[in-house]
């Protein structure tokens, strides 16, 4: 028995609604709402599976085994990974087109079977002979590499019994579709359904698949959001086109920490790792130029030194413009304000460019009093020692505020060969200070200004 149903789907979140409504009541997007049409067989259960008929345990008395992880190949990804693919578990790589997704897999799929595992890769976008190319490109000479260019979920299924992968990949999750769900590839039920039939493969067979998602212009994984809570893991590729950095972020992530970030850089020759992260985001900085300063942030377990750089110029426009990149539009509006009233810097008629160089994005308060010097510097036109780094939130008032692993960013400061840094003064109790270096704690902006400006 099979019935007939229409339905709105919203492409961006997911949510379902009976009627077309102009706007999303669950995330609010507007003309999101995506008309599918969808033949459910009734006998086919869409859940996942993965109890046995096992009666419930005592917690303390299940027999912790250590999860078999497989090595990429790339210390970098394994680190974003928590340590390694786990066997069993579905990644979701998600990026915006031609930033280096299925580069970046071939590269793993290369190295995984030249270490005795087994790899189909599924190709729904490209053909057999445009991967070829990209394989010789990459030098990918592999033995236990199997390739096929395939969209439906059945046939990939026939394959996978008959290739027996222990890992599969598939490049993307758009182009796949189901004949158990009439919409068109690539609508939400069909991502939804697909994602959910690898999920079940990946744990009855222990399969580790990767699954690529491409982004829409708002950031999210095209469609369907619900993709995200399905899966195991969800890798982000972040980074500008023109850009050569590549930062690949776990934003989830059941077998490790996220925030943990890979960086590496695209080459001729693929995506190779990058090892010492602060020197190539340091490495083209002009010698001290009004404007720039220097900042250790932490992402995951690393501290990376970045420059932020500002301009800040007489405007001529009726409104004067700001603009961020690498940082939040919010948070400079709201430190200019900051300036503004608590030194008296009379930045109303002054346009604000500020950017952090290298493609980096920095999220974390630890960067406020960067970007206030980073101002300040510009307006005055003073310029700032090169042998400082900065760091610390700053609070409405003005105020200092310290910040989390203050050790490890002076740490790495002091490791690149900076002399000096201006931190919260509250952050000063335990610090070690490492030789040669010296540390001056602040508590008010006002201070920073009376010192450096
Ligand atoms: P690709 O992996 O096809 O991106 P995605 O799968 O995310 O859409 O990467 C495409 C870009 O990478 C393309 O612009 C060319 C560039 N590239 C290199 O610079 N070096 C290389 O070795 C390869 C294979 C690609
Ligand atoms: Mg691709």
């Amino acid at each position: 028995m099979s019935k007939v149903k229409t339905r709105f789907v919203c492409q961006e979140c997911g949510a379902v609604s009976p009627k077309w409504l102009g706007k999303c009541l669950e995330c609010g997007a507007w003309n999101t709402m995506v008309e599918e049409i969808e033949v459910k067989n009734e006998q086919h259960v869409k859940t996942l599976d993965i109890g046995t008929s096992e009666k419930p345990r005592k917690l303390k008395d299940v027999v912790f085994e250590q999860e078999e992880r497989y090595h990429t190949g790339m210390p970098e990804l394994d680190i974003v990974l928590g340590g390694g693919i786990v066997r069993g578990s579905l990644i979701l790589v998600g990026g915006d087109p031609g930033i280096g997704k299925s580069t970046l897999l071939l590269q793993v799929a290369n190295h995984l079977s030249e270490t005795h595992k087994r790899v189909l890769y599924v190709s729904g976008e490209e053909s057999i002979r445009q991967t070829k190319l990209r394989a010789q490109r990459l030098n990918v000479e592999a033995e236990e590499l199997y390739i096929v260019a395939e969209n439906s979920i059945e046939r990939i299924k026939a394959h996978i019994d008959q290739v027996k992968p222990d890992v599969l990949i598939v490049d993307s999750i758009q182009t796949v579709y189901t004949s158990d769900v009439t919409s068109a590839p690539g609508s939400v039920s069909q991502v939804r359904e697909a994602t959910n039939q690898f999920m079940n493969l990946a744990k009855k067979n222990g399969i580790c698949t990767f699954l690529v998602g491409h982004v829409t212009k708002t950031g999210a994984i095209a469609g369907p959001r619900v993709l995200e809570h399905m899966v195991d893991t969800v890798l982000y590729f972040e980074g500008e086109g023109h850009n050569m950095f590549r930062i690949i972020r776990a934003v989830k992530n059941r077998f490790g920490s996220t925030n943990e970030i890979g960086i590496f850089e695209m080459t001729g020759g693929g995506l190779k790792e990058v090892e010492n992260p602060s020197q190539i985001f340091l490495s083209n900085s002009p010698s001290n130029e009004p404007g720039s300063v220097v900042v250790p942030t932490v992402e995951g377990t690393r501290t990376v030194l970045v420059e932020m750089q500002c301009l800040a110029s007489q405007t001529s426009f009726q409104m004067p413009r700001r603009m961020a990149i690498g940082v939040d539009y919010n948070k400079l509006v709201l430190l200019t304000a900051v300036l503004e009233k608590k030194v008296g810097m009379s930045l109303g008629g002054q346009d604000i460019y500020l950017n952090v160089v290298g493609g980096m994005r920095i999220d974390e308060p630890a960067a406020d009093l960067a970007l206030i010097i980073s101002i300040a510097s510009s307006y005055r036109d003073i310029k700032i020692s090169e042998e400082l780094i900065v760091f610390g939130e700053v609070g409405l008032t003005g105020e200092i505020r310290g910040v989390n692993q203050a050790q490890q960013r002076v740490n790495e400061a002091s490791k690149m060969g900076f002399k000096k840094a201006l931190m919260p003064h509250s952050n000063l109790e335990g610090l070690v200070k490492p030789k040669g270096f010296q540390v001056v704690g602040m508590k008010h902006i006002q201070d920073v200004f009376r010192l450096l400006f």
